[in-house]
Parts: C-alpha cells; sequence; structure tokens
C-alpha cells in the first residue's frame, strides 16, 4: 500500500499525540496516512529535504513562535521551490491580517483554529489537502508525459535513415512506456512487408529481440500468434496478445508495418490517449517514409543507369560502377561519416565516370598505350563530368559533379586536370580515386589483364601517400576482406 507522507511540525508534543491520533487509520484514495514528527524548524526541514513528495505539513507553533513558523513555510516555498506540499496551520487565536497575507503568498491551504482541533477538524481539512495535492501529482505527471511524448515524436521525425527511424521510435516509445533509463529493459520490433515480399520481416528490434533482425516475423512468433497478427484489422485499434501489444499500420505503397511492444504496464486513460496520437504521428511519418523510400530507389537505379551508361562505352563492364559505389560506401563508414554522407557518396560514385560519354569511342576502347593527344582527350572526361553534373544545385549532384572533377587527382599533386594536393582534392573524392583504381586493377580492361590479390595489394601500399591518402588507406586495409567481397558480390 502507498501512503501520503505528512509531516507535522510543533514545539508541543502533546500536540503530535493529538495529532497522530486523528489521523490514525486514516485512508484516502487507498492510501494511508503515515506522519513525520517535528518539535522545530530545523528537524522540519530535514524532512523537508529527505521527502520531497511530502504531501502535506501540519505547523503548529505556540505563542511568540509564530515567527519560526512563518520562517519555515518561507523557506519552504521559496528555497525549497515545494509549490505542492499543501500547508495546514495551526492557529492559536483568530486569524490576523498578517496571516492572511501570508495564506495569500504562500498558498496556504487552511488555518486550524486550536480552540476547533477535534480530530473531525483535522482529518476534514487534510483529506482536503491530499486532494488538492493529488490533482497537483496529476497535472505534473500529465505534463511531464506530453513533454516525453513530444520530445519522442521531435527525435522520431528528425531522422533519415528508415532504420534509424524504427530504432528511435521503439526507444523513444520504451522510455514514454516504462520512463527512461528502463528502455533497454523491453523489447520492440518492427515488421515490415513490403508489396514485393510475401511475408513480414523484422526490420529492427530491440531488447531480447534484437538477434531476430532480418529473419521473417515468423520466426518470432508461433504460428497461431502469427495468424491473428496478420488477420487482425488494424483499423479497429491495436490487438492485444498477452503480454504483446500490436500496431498495423497499412503504407500507401501497399507495405505492410508491424509494431510489436512488450506489454507490461497498465495504462491509464490519459497515457492511452498520448499513445494513440503518437500512433497516429507514427503512421502519417511511415507512409511518408516508404513514399520517399520508392522515389529514392528509382532515383537511384536512375544514377546507376546513367553512370553504367557511360563506362559501358568503354570496355568496362557494367558492374564496375556498383562496385566503386559499394567500396566507397564501405569505406566512408569506416571514415566514420554518417548514414547521409555514405549513402550520398555511394550514389556520387557511380557517377565519377560519366565526362567518358564525350570521348570518342576509338579511344576508349582501345587496347594497348595511348597517343599523347589521345591521353590528353582521355583526360578531359574529368571536366567534361563535372560539368555536366554541376548544373544542379542538388548536393547529391554537386558531390558528383566535384568526384567526377577530381576522381584523378593524386595525393601528392601529381594528377589532373588541376594538380591538386592533399587535403585540397576533397574527401570524398580522395575515397572515390582508392575505390576506383582498387577495382580496376582486379579487372580486365582494354590495356590490362586483371592482376591477383597480392599485386594488387602491393601496388596499393606503394602508392599510399604518393596516389593515396595516407588515411584513407588505413581504412582501405582495415576493411581489406569486406571489400575485396564486393568484388565477388557484384562480378563482371
Ligand atoms: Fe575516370
Ligand atoms: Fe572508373
Amino acid at each position: 500500500m502507498d501512503f501520503w507522507k505528512v509531516l507535522v511540525v510543533d514545539g508541543d508534543s502533546g500536540s503530535h499525540a493529538a495529532t497522530a491520533h486523528a489521523l490514525n487509520r486514516l485512508v484516502y484514495r487507498n492510501r494511508g496516512v503515515v506522519i513525520f514528527e517535528a518539535l522545530n524548524p530545523s528537524d522540519a526541514r530535514a524532512v523537508v529535504s529527505v521527502h520531497p513528495d511530502i504531501a502535506a505539513v501540519l505547523v503548529g507553533f505556540g505563542r511568540g513562535e509564530e515567527n519560526a513558523g512563518r520562517e519555515l513555510i518561507r523557506w519552504l516555498r521559496r528555497e525549497k521551490r515545494n509549490e505542492t506540499a499543501q500547508i495546514l496551520v495551526l492557529a492559536d487565536g483568530p486569524v490576523t491580517e498578517a496571516e492572511e497575507i501570508l495564506t495569500l503568498e504562500y498558498e496556504i491551504a487552511d488555518y486550524v483554529p486550536r480552540a476547533e482541533c477535534t480530530p473531525g477538524r483535522i482529518r476534514t481539512s487534510l483529506v482536503s489537502a491530499l486532494r488538492t495535492y493529488a490533482a497537483l501529482m496529476t497535472s505534473q505527471e500529465q505534463h511531464e508525459d506530453l513533454r516525453r511524448i513530444s520530445e519522442a515524436s521531435a527525435l522520431v521525425f528528425r531522422n533519415s535513415g528508415i532504420s534509424e527511424f524504427e530504432r528511435t521510435a521503439l526507444a523513444s516509445i520504451a522510455s514514454f512506456l516504462h520512463g527512461p533509463g528502463n528502455a533497454d529493459r523491453y523489447f520492440g520490433v518492427f515488421a515490415t512487408r513490403s508489396p514485393d515480399e510475401v511475408v513480414p520481416r523484422i526490420t529492427t528490434a530491440t531488447g531480447s529481440f534484437r538477434h531476430l533482425e532480418g529473419q521473417k516475423l515468423s520466426q518470432m512468433l508461433n504460428s497461431p500468434l502469427y495468424e491473428r497478427v496478420l488477420s487482425h484489422n488494424y483499423a479497429k485499434g491495436h490487438l492485444s496478445l498477452g503480454k504483446l501489444r500490436v500496431y498495423g499500420f497499412r503504407i500507401r505503397d501497399g507495405s505492410e508495418v508491424y509494431l510489436i511492444l512488450e506489454d507490461e504496464v497498465e495504462l491509464s486513460d490519459w497515457n492511452r490517449d498520448l499513445l494513440e496520437g503518437f500512433r497516429l504521428q507514427l503512421g502519417v511519418a511511415l507512409d511518408n517514409f516508404h513514399l520517399f523510400r520508392g522515389i529514392e530507389s528509382a532515383r537511384d537505379d536512375l544514377v546507376f543507369a546513367l553512370g553504367e551508361m557511360a563506362e559501358s562505352r568503354s570496355e568496362e563492364t557494367w558492374n564496375h560502377v556498383k562496385r566503386v559505389a559499394e567500396i566507397a560506401h564501405i569505406m566512408a563508414q569506416g571514415m566514420g561519416m554518417g548514414e547521409f554522407e555514405t549513402e550520398q557518396l555511394r550514389l556520387a560514385a557511380s557517377l565519377h565516370d560519366l565526362g567518358k560519354l564525350s570521348i570518342p569511342e576509338g579511344i576508349l576502347a582501345k587496347e594497348g598505350r595511348l597517343s599523347g593527344d589521345e591521353f590528353e582527350s582521355m583526360k578531359s572526361h574529368s571536366l567534361v563530368g563535372f560539368e555536366m553534373l554541376n548544373t544542379s544545385n542538388r548536393s547529391l549532384f554537386r558531390t558528383a559533379a566535384q568526384i567526377a572533377l577530381e576522381h584523378h587527382e593524386n595525393w601528392d599533386g601529381t594528377g589532373y586536370p588541376r594538380g591538386l594536393k592533399g587535403e585540397e582534392i576533397n574527401l570524398y573524392s580522395r575515397i572515390v580515386t582508392v575505390a576506383d583504381v582498387f577495382d580496376a586493377l582486379g579487372n580486365r580492361r582494354a590495356y590490362k589483364k586483371p592482376w591477383n590479390t597480392s599485386d594488387i595489394l602491393d601496388f596499393m601500399r606503394r602508392e599510399t601517400g604518393r596516389k593515396f591518402d595516407p588515411k584513407v588507406m588505413e581504412v582501405f586495409f582495415e576493411r581489406f576482406e569486406e571489400l575485396n567481397q564486393v568484388r565477388l558480390r557484384f562480378p563482371d
């Protein structure tokens, strides 16, 4: 059973006994009363400091001690900034003008003349004080809930990638339901069935279900539960399955998204309303995310097609573009870039040779060495690519333009077209240079056979600090196995 904490401050110990007697066995809203007794203001301060959740303070000081009482009340309200504890004053005589002012200033709940201090009067006065205290606490808690849920919304909608979005949403809901700091102890799962998939897959999972990420939803639920999750009509509300609470979202692109939460808490009506508001917002956000992802993937396809078109004119294979993009992406992650930057680089990298569209076929496909003029013409592809891409203000295309311009620059300043050196070359470009050369060495070109891995590694090591940025190369060697895998994933 919970208790209301009541502090009685009175110089007269007989008065304590009387109050204790009056409040003995008082139960209000299923909670009893626990009394703390203080004979002087300094004991009272000690109690308040240890128990900031004191619901009511009964202050009674005899004649000549009124100032001590007033000082204590001032301290509680002004210094302790405690605005919730209800103050009851036991008055020796009729209420004076000074006391009336005090009442307004410090929100004193009631004056009880000692002469009228029957147990019944004290109980009535205290119950009314507890009612006010409870209302204040509820409104404070609701205020806190509102703050948490709007903070959760803000967090969720700020993020860019879908997985980051889902992870933040789960953390925010858990912290809302179970309190901040407890979020990790509870699990949450997002499962998605896109229009081209037969079964929902777990896209994001936290807590004890984390290991199920990427698996089918049927691996998490036994088949009767699974059937119920899939067949429930979520337009009518969520589905409660024992310890699970399941929400369903239908996305405009035809996807279905399931949000499954561990459900152990009894929700108040208020919290249920807040959660419902959050669910509605989440639905809208998910909808936008999936539509946006559709547009994004169409854009990705177009960009790759463009890059491949340029590469395919030379003898280079179509997959070179994909591999350079993937390799650059992995290295950018290794360098600690964020999701937005690494994704942008992945796409932009695929356009590095776009300018080759302008180079005559005879030069691009020539076997053997290029003549001086032919090489000059070949070199122009970096500037041409830059000009083609620099017509857009979009950051993706500006990045791509810069990469097209600089991907043949060398760390030591011996590259082209401008002979830039070191960090004068954009980091994105320095990464793509490594990816481009690494991939070219391992594959057949018009003018060369594929090299074996140890020759490639020798070359890359030799060129570190010459052709390549040593910092980028640290990541290259660190992640070499992963980068090499890309060549197997997208073979010629
Ligand atoms: Fe190039
Ligand atoms: Fe290339």
